[in-house]
């Protein structure tokens, strides 16, 4: 049992994105293997050929990097045909014959109407698999690999293992967000998940303070305003749409009735967001330029993505961006990754 080939979970439909994305990826890095998936599932198979250790693996494939990718787990071959009357013992005798000691064990499921409906099987089969677990001595609080049980049914499991550094911290790559009840769209859970988890802690203290200025383009009715003033931030924003009254009530919201393509701020700002829905190509082109005529420090946008060819499309912006921000005195970053609160589209932050 060597956890020898990649698991990696997604939204639902967008299986084709996560393959070429994973493909390019192990290509790059000499891993050669082919993929095992169907639509709409939620997680795709890559299987290593020849087989690779998942510490290799784990050196090559770096999380954060991966735009399409919930989760990424190394993983042997599913194991099926678990027994109603026992599943405990065959999946203890897996687990031991991988051989590692795991800091911490989570059961997921895809993220799809049928893991759903295992939820109440999970619930109940935890406990005792955990206990188990925990009797067999294979959990060390000071280790580096967390155990995933990722269940297609109550019989089938993957069993994968995933570097605690180098993951989704989520269970099943999902974060629970509450809708704050002031917040005019839901859209705000959007920048919410942005700001809290492709921003580290130490990025969170420096990058977002109290006082510091943005300007939001697309921003009606006002979820992502919502969210920098919530932060402290002092906020123009862009449209031509109607903004929330009480949002403006707090006094730290400019609205300007402008084309969000055709606006400059007169002074730097410390953030430019934007949620407008146009083409990807012509939203990177405009933080590009804001970027590089120096209108602000950091940004936070969203690439609506179209039906067709739309890995293609991402690696076209991202080149784009890129070669813009090489011109740049001091060095950006760029993260892009399809958020948990993103539908069809990939959020994109620069810091
Ligand atoms: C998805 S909504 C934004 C939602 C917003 N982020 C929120 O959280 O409430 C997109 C907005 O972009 C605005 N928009 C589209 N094109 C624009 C343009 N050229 N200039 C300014 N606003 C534009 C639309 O009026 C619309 O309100």
């Amino acid at each position: 049992m060597i956890p020898s080939n990649i698991l990696l979970y997604c939204r639902p439909g967008f299986e084709k994105e996560c393959a070429a994305e994973i493909m390019e990826l192990t290509t790059q890095a000499g891993i050669y293997g082919f993929i095992k998936s169907r639509p709409d599932t939620g997680y795709l198979l890559f299987v290593c050929q020849p087989e690779q250790s998942y510490q290799q693996l784990d050196q090559v494939i770096h999380y954060a990097e991966l735009v399409f990718a919930r989760q990424c787990i190394f993983t042997p071959e599913l194991v099926t045909n678990l027994s109603v009357d026992d599943r405990i013992t065959p999946l203890l005798d897996s687990i031991q014959k991988l051989n590692i000691s795991f800091s911490d064990v989570w059961l997921e499921t895809p993220d799809t109407n049928e893991g759903k409906q295992l939820s109440s099987f999970l619930k109940k089969f935890s406990s005792p698999l955990l206990r188990s677990i925990e009797n067999k001595q294979l959990l060390s609080k000071a280790g580096d690999w967390r155990l995933h049980l990722f269940f297609l049914s109550s019989s089938a499991v993957y069993l994968g293992v995933s570097n605690i550094h180098n993951s989704s911290d989520l269970i099943m790559g999902i974060p629970r967000l509450r809708m704050p009840r002031s917040a005019p769209s839901r859209s705000t859970l959007k920048l919410d998940e942005a700001l809290n988890f492709m921003l580290n802690e130490q990025e969170q203290k420096k990058y977002l303070k109290n006082g510091m200025t943005a300007v939001d383009l697309g921003a009606c009715p006002g979820g992502w305003t919502w969210q920098l003033v919530n932060r402290g931030m002092r906020v123009t924003a862009i449209d031509n749409g109607p903004m929330n009254e009480e949002l403006m009530e707090t006094g730290m919201v400019e609205h300007l009735r402008v084309d969000g393509f055709k606006y400059r701020p007169e002074k730097t700002v410390d953030w430019l967001v934007c949620d407008m829905v146009e083409r990807p190509l012509h939203i990177s082109r405009l933080i590009a330029q804001w970027l590089t005529d120096g209108l602000c420090q950091h940004a936070v946008f969203n690439l609506k993505l179209p039906m067709k060819k739309r890995y293609d499309v991402i690696r076209q912006c991202r080149q784009l961006i890129e070669q813009e921000l090489a011109l740049l005195e001091h060095p950006c970053t760029l993260k892009m990754k399809q958020l948990y609160h993103d539908r069809e589209e990939i959020t994109c932050i620069i810091l």
